[in-house]
């Protein structure tokens, strides 16, 4: 019950960072995982790392905002595992400018990877859902998209980043109204300050917009007043992602489960 035991797992962007962490931790716990990534080496690399320890992964190579691609990956996963449960869509990218800054392509790539791309991944789990239909306990299939706490907050110089996590969270609340019928549930989590690849990316654009002086100043400073005392590794994000593919949070839906170590009450 408290494990997603044998259960047919997508985890998009799971070639590092949060996604990678969370598609350990629920291969460990039992799930069936395929490891999507646009990197095609970093999500065969972890789909290896997972099968060396004794669980069950393929790695597929695909680009959340391509919908044939994103097609072919559920259509993977399904072959592989004979069906698919749940899909965490999680790839997604930042970027650093400030508000009067911000231009029409800066735009259109952070909302198509972040918000285009997740309305895909639901729109085609869903399709495949309902092939599937609902089993007898009434559960037809589960989302799990990674929101952030920019998605509950909007976040100076983050404003076009922010924006497409305030789209993550509408997007999982309107799928939780449309298809709860269909026994499909649809959360979201949202993390506050991770030490990924992603946040150096977002430090290194503080520093070159001449908002701070050296490298691991924004970090730290977005760090600062942490009630649980320091910032996130992707391991925090582990426990709550087991739940989310578990049965345990099966009657769970529309909801954004912030795991921020006390940044953002909502
Ligand atoms: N790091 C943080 O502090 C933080 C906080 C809140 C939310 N998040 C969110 O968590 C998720 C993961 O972030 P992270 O910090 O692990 O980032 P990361 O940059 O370390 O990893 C993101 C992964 O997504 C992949 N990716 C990027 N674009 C893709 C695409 N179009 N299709 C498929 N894969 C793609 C990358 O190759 C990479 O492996 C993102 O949605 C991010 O917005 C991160």
């Amino acid at each position: 019950m408290h494990n997603p035991d044998g259960r047919s797992v997508i985890v998009t962007g799971a070639g590092r960072g949060i996604g990678a962490a969370m598609a350990k931790g629920i291969a460990e716990a039992g799930g069936r995982l395929t490891i999507a990534d646009i990197d095609a080496g970093s999500a065969e690399a972890v789909a290896e790392e997972i099968r060396a320890a004794g669980g069950t992964a393929i790695g597929v190579q695909a680009d959340v905002t391509d919908r044939a691609a994103t097609r072919a990956m559920i259509a993977a996963a399904v072959e592989a595992h004979g069906r698919l449960d749940v899909i965490f869509n999680n790839a997604g990218i930042a970027q650093t400018r400030p508000f009067l800054s911000i231009t029409e392509a800066d735009w259109r790539r952070v909302m198509d990877v972040n918000g285009l791309g997740v309305l895909i991944g639901m729109q085609e789990a869903i399709e495949q859902f309902r092939k599937q239909g609902k089993d007898a306990r009434g559960f037809g299939g589960r989302i799990v998209n990674t929101a952030s706490i920019a998605g509950k907050q909007g976040y100076e110089p983050l404003a076009h980043y922010s924006a497409s996590k305030f789209a993550v969270v509408a997007l999982t609340q309107a799928a939780a109204r449309a298809f709860g019928g269909d026994g499909i549930s649809a959360n979201c989590v949202c993390p506050g300050v991770v030490a990924t690849d992603m946040w150096k990316l977002i430090d290194k654009g503080f520093k070159d917009e001449g908002l701070t002086g050296r490298d691991g100043e924004a970090f730290e400073t977005f760090s600062q007043g942490i009630l649980l005392g320091r910032p996130s590794a992707s391991e925090d994000l582990v426990g709550v992602a087991v739940f989310l593919a578990s049965p345990a949070s099966d009657y769970m839906t529309g909801q954004s489960l912030v795991v921020d170590g006390g940044m953002v009450f909502v």
